[in-house]
């Protein structure tokens, strides 16, 4: 019994795109599926399903940060037997060579949650995309033309950071990004025996304080939508 998503059994597709922001969700829906319909809106994080290509997609608001996303995506994996998970969003740029509007895939997701302290109690998972997913989406972004960064990413519950040079060390250690919620999508893809990547464009940068326009970010939205769609089907 799902609590936060008001699906029917069946009105959920396979597949489903998870961005942050519930208009986004909405947006994917207008401009890329054909025939949408809307499944959800309670507390206005709205799911829509429609089909892409002859292929049924869903695609469902997530919200900000580790526990908002882990509602969504257990309810998803758990209640409507959907099998493979995008997520689509933005991300703090850790290293200099890369910029804004650059497409992430993340590899994998470090964090300083507490979500995977509690459930392993205090052992250490590492949170993993699906192998076949990455391998894909790589493959259809170079097709397209885009040139991903592809590694490991850091999944941080405080955007406010109390330490501003906190970011430094999970960029000593390879991380090339910074967003909110993969470490959980991954953690529970594994639980459920289901397959997810995160596919990021660069809104900010942590090296260089820049910030992209709103304008810059719709493009690079729809990249990673394409990205998305495209692996998702294929
Ligand atoms: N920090 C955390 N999450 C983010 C950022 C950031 O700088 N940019 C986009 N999502």
């Amino acid at each position: 019994m799902s609590t936060h998503i008001a699906a029917k059994p069946g009105e959920i597709a396979e597949v489903v795109l998870l961005p942050g922001d519930p208009l986004r969700a909405k947006f994917v829906a207008d401009t890329y599926l054909e025939n949408p319909v809307r499944y959800n809106d309670i507390r206005n994080v709205f799911g829509y399903t429609g089909t892409y290509k002859g292929t049924q997609v869903s695609v469902q608001g997530t919200g900000m940060g580790i526990p908002s996303i882990s509602i969504y995506v257990n309810e998803l994996f758990r209640d409507y037997g959907v099998k493979r998970a995008f997520r689509i969003g933005t991300a703090g740029s850790l290293r200099a060579d890369v910029k804004l509007r650059d497409l992430v895939l993340a590899m994998s997701a470090c964090t300083d949650s507490g979500a995977n302290k509690i459930r392993f109690g205090g052992r250490d998972y590492a949170p993993t995309a699906s192998f076949s997913l990455l391998k894909t989406a790589h493959d259809t972004a170079c097709a397209l033309g885009f040139k991903p960064v592809t590694g490991p990413i850091v999944s941080s519950d405080m955007f406010y950071t109390e330490d501003p040079d906190e970011w430094k060390l999970w960029a000593k250690f390879g991380c090339i990004a910074v967003e909110m919620e993969s470490a959980e999508l991954y953690t529970l893809a594994a639980k459920y025996g289901c397959e997810a990547l995160t596919i990021l464009t660069i809104s900010d940068s942590l090296v260089t304080h820049e910030a992209a326009s709103a304008e810059e970010r719709q493009q690079t939205f729809n990249q990673m939508i394409e990205v998305a769609l495209e692996t998702a089907i294929s």
